[in-house]
């Protein structure tokens, strides 16, 4: 019989499915990260795995299971947590959970840059300690998208969803950068590809929703926000490492920018003391992005479709290719 390592209890139906399966099931059942050691203890032997972004996938790991492992399917759409030359070199083929998050981590992309614009973060502080005083003209005014320009680094599954959706809210231009064109989605959303000082200099708010590669690693740095509109937004959903995040301190300190919104940050969970979390122009998420239970039910769905084709020695269904 197989045998399957799962590093946490997954959502309830998958969880069920996972279960109902004729393979030995080895899973770390609680809602915390399988702690490293009994990760490398636990994976010899085993036939796949299916593992979260906050297990890291690398030689050491590999090398633990043994030449039998056949699969890994990670709960994510981002894998830069695997170490894919590693698996490559092992011809071990690597599934993910790409498109069902789009519309979630979207509509969360759109909740932070609109709550950044709208200054609620002060807002709810003021109303919960009663500074709440009448009615005044000027008072927490933040800005609207109407006949602004949104920059989106990374044209993607989810960048193009942020475009439309914020389009719907008035944004009247787009401009995105990236790795390369993307015509067909650049119509689709109207947009504009330009360069990445370009999209700095002229977006009004700026979104994140690029992999983090080691050409992304550390892209918005002072240097950067410098170059950015003084009034401008910047929103990150994608990776915190795409952030070098003492400058974005620094530049949401110095008014470089007007305010950030941030479901990513580095390291997760972020320390309380950090500076980001008393910064009043800077909303912090805790990695919420893609948590619906529609889209957590189906990620988690996918990886164990995705172990049922590769125990099979079938293609998995939803694969990395790169
Ligand atoms: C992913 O899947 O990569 C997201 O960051 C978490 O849902």
């Amino acid at each position: 019989m197989p045998k399957v390592l799962v590093t946490r209890i997954l959502p309830p139906h998958a969880q069920a499915r996972l279960e109902s399966q004729s393979f030995e099931l080895i899973q770390w059942k609680q809602d915390s990260a399988m702690p490293r050691k009994e990760l490398l203890g636990q994976i010899k032997g085993v036939d796949a795995l299916i593992c979260l972004l906050t297990d890291r996938i690398d030689d050491e790991l590999l090398d633990a299971a043994g030449p039998q492992l056949k699969l890994v399917a990670t709960m994510s759409v981002g894998y830069d947590h695997v170490d894919v030359s590693a698996l490559k070199k092992r011809r071990i083929p690597l599934g993910y959970t790409p498109d069902v998050l789009t519309d979630a981590t979207a509509d969360l992309t759109v909740l932070l840059t609109m709550g950044a614009a709208r200054r609620m973060k002060e807002g709810i502080i003021a109303a919960e300690k009663g500074e709440w005083r009448e009615w005044r003209p000027t008072w927490l005014c933040g800005s609207q998208f109407s006949n602004k320009t949104l920059g989106v680094v990374g044209l993607g599954r989810i960048g193009e969803a942020v475009a439309h959706r914020l389009k719907a809210f008035g944004i009247s231009k787009v401009v995105y950068w990236g790795r390369s064109e993307k015509v067909e989605t650049g119509k689709r959303v109207g947009g504009e590809f330009v360069s990445f000082d370009r999209l700095l200099a002229e977006s009004d708010y700026v979104t994140v929703c690029c992999a983090l590669t080691k050409d992304t690693k550390e892209l918005f740095d002072y240097n950067a926000f410098s170059k950015m509109k003084k009034s401008a937004i910047f929103v990150n959903t994608a990776r915190g490492g795409i952030v070098q995040q003492d400058d974005l301190v620094r530049a949401l300190e110095e008014g470089l920018i007007a305010g950030a919104g941030l479901d990513v940050t580095t390291p997760e969970p972020l320390p309380l003391d950090n500076k980001l979390l008393k910064l009043p122009n800077c909303i912090v998420l805790p990695h919420i992005a893609s948590a619906t239970n529609e889209t957590r039910e189906r990620m988690a769905d996918m990886c164990v479709e995705n172990v049922l084709a590769g125990l099979s020695n079938q293609a998995l269904p939803f694969s990395v290719t790169e």
